[in-house]
């Protein structure tokens, strides 16, 4: 379970408190129905939009940006970024993440052309622990081939590139692949944000970028056609979020794909889990991505393997 920063909640339910719950939720509902059909153009359109956003999907994008940053943490261990630059930065799930993983990070800056959104963000860093949060540079721009920005140790672009026409994913992608050791791109877990993610890898691996996670090589996809590569991150829903999606479990599960890529050397695993381990009497059989898509049956004569494909979760390395 990825819980948000207490301070991140806490400040949250403060900046609701100002929007009536009805309103919230109506917005919430159009901003589901809007990305289900991405369309290039602002999918928040109001403050009530914005205020829904932060409510019903900056946990989910910080728990989805959080499980792909510490699969690439795993992968290249001495990384200790001290900049991040956070493309279409949104209300700033990205920073919050990131710091909470490298608290190392010492000087951010956001990129986001809405106002409206901006001034969400700061209302929610203002709360922030890390310095580096309430200190973050908050740039009112739209997202340039040339993003006109100092180089950064880690670039982040998550839940945007589908906000973009293909050319502009490219060239931002590219861009950042030249001026970010480290760049992590995290889409939803859907067919579409798969393929974007999977056009972003050519780019990075075309520009000799290494692959830091999910992929452990940086060979050509095994998935067969019609699979899509993706993730889960489990989040606790708010009495709110609840009450704003109408929904009844306590946690949610935020499904995600991502690549992340480095400029120096990464140490990705052997191969990684890419679905929920199936579990028989004294058996796991795990699906695994290495060159190649792998089924390994993994039972109870093998000891210690077998208690830790007991352990192992979906998205993780194995062994
Ligand atoms: C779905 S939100 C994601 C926000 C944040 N990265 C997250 O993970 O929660 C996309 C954000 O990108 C911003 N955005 C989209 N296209 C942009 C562009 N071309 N230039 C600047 N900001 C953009 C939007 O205004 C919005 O705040």
């Amino acid at each position: 379970m990825i819980t948000l920063p207490a301070e991140l909640r806490h400040a949250l339910n403060t900046m609701m408190a100002g929007h009536r719950e009805h309103d919230l939720a109506r917005s919430a509902g159009e901003l589901t129905a809007r990305y289900r059909r991405p369309a290039h153009e602002p999918a928040l359109r109001s403050i009530t939009d914005v205020a829904a956003y932060a409510a019903t999907r900056m946990p989910a994008t910080y728990a989805a940006v959080t499980a792909a940053l510490t699969q690439a943490a795993a992968s290249v261990p001495d990384f200790r970024p001290a900049t991040q630059l956070d493309v279409g930065g949104g209300t700033g799930a990205a920073i919050w993440a990131a710091t909470a993983i490298w608290p190392s990070l010492r000087q951010l800056t956001l990129i986001e052309r809405d106002p409206a959104v901006i001034a969400f963000g700061q209302g929610l860093a203002a709360a922030a622990a890390h310095p580096a949060v309430r200190h973050a540079t908050w740039r009112k721009s739209a997202i340039r081939a040339d993003l006109a920005t100092p180089p950064a140790d880690l670039i982040t672009i998550s839940y945007v590139l589908a906000e973009m026409p293909p050319d502009a994913q490219e060239a931002v992608v590219r861009w950042s692949a030249e001026h970010g050791t480290m760049v992590a791109i995290v889409e939803p877990g859907t067919p579409d944000g798969y393929a974007r993610v999977l056009a972003a890898r050519d780019h990075l691996i075309g520009l000799g970028r290494r692959i830091a996670a999910p992929c452990p090589h940086t060979g050509a996809c095994p998935l067969p056609a019609g699979e899509w590569c993706h993730f889960s991150a489990r989040l606790p829903r708010t009495a709110l979020h609840r009450r704003l999606k109408a929904a009844e479990l306590g946690f949610e599960d935020e499904k995600f794909s991502y690549v992340i890529a480095t400029s120096t050397p990464a140490n990705p695993p052997e191969s990684r889990i890419l679905r929920h381990p199936r579990t028989r009497k004294g058996l796991v059989t795990l699906t695994l991505c290495s060159e190649e898509l792998l089924e390994e049956n993994v039972s109870k004569r093998h000891g210690d393997a077998h208690r830790a494909a007991r352990n192992a979760a979906w998205g993780d390395p194995w062994p």
